[in-house]
């Protein structure tokens, strides 16, 4: 009796348990997952959580600033100003077109690790600081289409 009864435990044991074990590695995120995005939708939801992780502990959760990094939202409010905000030690170019904006941020940001990104990821986090400025663009946002999007006309 004694036998039969442990056998009957182990055999429900393994019912769930293995069942549950082989399952598992076919629930893991596919490799794809962390892809380039290609809309800008993609670029705006992925550049939110790398602008969270790159760039918020010195321009602010919401682009506000702070003591160590300028305002980016808020064109209104002098983000991304024409020339130099004052007392700029790294900038030295006009931002006229937000090509300008890129090939600053992408050489110079984040300001502790210059340049240690993806280039993806400089696009996404400059399409979601353009959806946090209020605009929204039908393509997917490269160098050609920054070009054509004048900040200060
Ligand atoms: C360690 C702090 C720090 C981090 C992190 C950081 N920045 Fe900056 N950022 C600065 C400082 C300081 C400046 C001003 C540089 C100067 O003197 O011209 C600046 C300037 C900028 C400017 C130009 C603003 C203007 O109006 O002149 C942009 C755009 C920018 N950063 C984008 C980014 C992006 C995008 C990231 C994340 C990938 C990032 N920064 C991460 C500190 C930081």
């Amino acid at each position: 009796m004694r036998t039969i009864s442990i056998a009957t435990v182990s055999f429900v044991f393994c019912f769930v348990a293995c069942g549950g074990d082989s399952s598992a590695p076919a629930q893991m995120p596919p490799a794809q997952t962390r892809a380039e995005p290609q809309t800008f939708a993609e670029q705006v939801t992925a550049g939110q959580k790398a602008y969270g992780d790159n760039c918020a502990s010195c321009h602010g959760a919401s682009g506000e600033g702070t003591a160590n990094g300028p305002r980016v939202v808020g064109l209104d409010k002098g983000a991304l100003s024409l020339d130099p905000p004052a007392g700029a030690q790294v900038r030295k170019a006009q931002f006229k077109t937000l090509a300008d904006v890129a090939a600053f941020a992408v050489k110079n940001m984040p300001a502790d690790r210059p340049g240690s990104l993806q280039e993806w990821e400089y696009w996404s986090i400059l399409a979601f600081d353009l959806k946090a400025n209020g605009v929204t663009l039908e393509k997917k946002l490269d160098l050609e289409v920054a070009k054509t999007i004048v900040l200060h006309p």
